[in-house]
């Protein structure tokens, strides 16, 4: 029996065969099988050439502007926009049949001067926000598919079990209502658009991500265009465990029951340098894990990472000591996390992931007690790769029955069994 870092998915019948279509392999080649957005960041003209580039086209189906949207390189002088290098992006993507995020519109961080630092009153200000998002919306309208609208708007204390908005000059001036103003102007300059509230340490239950949850809630009772949740995921090694996992799915459950579309928008996985032992083994599981979550949530189309290669990322220079963030290595070569991810969208099956989530939720599921028997256990390409002895303690069932014929059995390692009903 083959364990793959962590978890091992096995059926009890021959699954369908899969097929590769006579496909090269990659992550794109499976992400679009199964209609999954998957990308990664884009800087300056890094994409245009080398093994950066066909890398890039090889294995992503979409990508975002790493700098080269945000307002202070869309409109550096009042009233002048420059769309040329973000156009040069969205061209290349374009011939590559990729498609683009586009980030971001309203953020505390990296605008010109004249804007951060100008004198405004709320109304002014107003113009200034409806003049830029509806300059550089309509501009790339029918071209960028989901815009972040608002990025960072929540800060990062608690107080009583609330994180208030930070106080950016946008909210000092505006007031709280900015974020509505801003969806609505986005929405009137392309009303296709999928528009986001992106933010950061927000993928898991926890008081920052509950306040953006009730803000986002109030939103849309009162009728304000967002139709998205961004998870930035700027994860550490540390934060993994099996709580912060069901903690994820928790959390995009609840985001999708307010009927927001979910996307992974910026994630990656540092690891403090340097690195050892099982590092990367441990941080192909968390980006499969993450993949995994994603996928068995009908809302979540899109999951992008925070560039590719750990040759460029953001990461050493604001978190001096740790790095290693990618699924490609200094060198463009794979990393175990690129195995993983591929492995998982090259195995996934959407009704069986479906059911998984209607599983979770069914109370009639229960810990099976009945005696030991065993399995053959088949791959899910219908190989059969051993036999497997059920011990009572070790099985959960639904309805309390030995898994039927035509049920998957997912087993973690050291974990709690589950059973997926097709
Ligand atoms: O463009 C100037 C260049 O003219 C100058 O010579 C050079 C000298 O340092 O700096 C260049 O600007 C840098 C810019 O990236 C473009 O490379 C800034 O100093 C640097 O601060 C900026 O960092 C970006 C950061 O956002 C700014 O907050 C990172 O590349 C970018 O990855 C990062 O992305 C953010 C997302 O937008 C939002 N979520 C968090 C994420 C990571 O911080």
């Amino acid at each position: 029996m083959h364990f793959r870092s962590g978890i091992l998915i096995i059926t009890l019948i021959a699954a369908g065969s899969f097929t590769a279509n006579g496909q090269e392999e990659s992550l794109r080649a499976y992400a679009d099988k199964i209609g999954l957005n998957i990308g990664t960041c884009i800087f300056g003209r890094t994409y245009q050439s080398g093994q950066y580039s066909e890398i890039l086209t090889r294995d992503f189906n979409t990508v975002v502007a790493e700098n080269e949207m945000k307002a202070q390189a869309m409109q550096p002088q009042q009233g002048q926009f420059s769309f040329g290098t973000a156009d040069a992006m969205v061209a290349f993507a374009q011939e590559h049949d990729m498609k683009v995020r586009g980030h971001t519109l309203v953020w505390h961080a990296q605008n010109p001067s004249w804007l951060s630092g100008g004198s405004w009153t709320r109304e002014t200000l107003l113009k200034q926000m409806e003049a830029h998002i509806t300059g550089v919306v309509s501009h790339f309208k029918g071209k960028v598919f989901e815009w972040d609208v608002v990025n960072e708007a929540f800060g990062d204390r608690a107080t009583n079990g609330v994180n208030p908005l930070r106080g950016s000059f946008w909210q000092r001036t505006i007031g709280d209502d900015f974020l509505d103003s801003a969806f609505t102007y986005a929405h009137r300059a392309d009303p296709d658009a999928i528009l986001f509230y992106n933010d950061y340490s927000t993928s898991n239950v926890n008081s920052k991500s509950t306040s953006v949850y009730n803000k986002l809630k109030e939103m849309i009772e009162n009728g304000v265009p967002v139709s998205g949740v961004g998870f930035q995921s700027h994860q550490t090694l540390e934060d993994y465990d099996e709580e912060f996992i069901a903690s994820l799915k928790e959390n995009f459950d609840r985001f999708a029951a307010l009927g927001l579309r979910i996307s992974v928008t910026e994630l990656d996985i540092r690891i403090t340098l340097p690195s050892g032992g099982n590092d990367w083994v441990t941080q192909a599981e968390y980006y499969r894990e993450y993949l995994q979550t994603c996928l068995e949530n009908s809302a979540c189309k899109t999951f992008m990472i925070w560039g590719f290669t750990d040759r460029y990322s953001w990461i050493p220079g604001v978190f001096p000591g740790t790095g290693e963030a990618l699924i490609f290595d200094d060198n463009f070569e794979p990393k175990p996390a690129y195995d993983e991810l591929l492995e998982t969208l090259k195995n996934y099956k959407p009704d069986a992931i479906r059911s998984f989530g209607g599983f979770r939720n069914n109370p009639a599921s229960r810990l099976f007690t009945a005696g030991n028997f065993s399995r053959s256990i088949f791959n899910l390409r219908g190989e059969k790769i051993g036999t497997y002895s059920f011990s009572p303690t070790l099985l959960i069932s639904a309805g309390g029955r030995p898994p039927a014929a035509s049920q998957t059995v997912v087993i973690e390692n050291g974990k709690r069994p589950m059973v997926l009903m097709r």
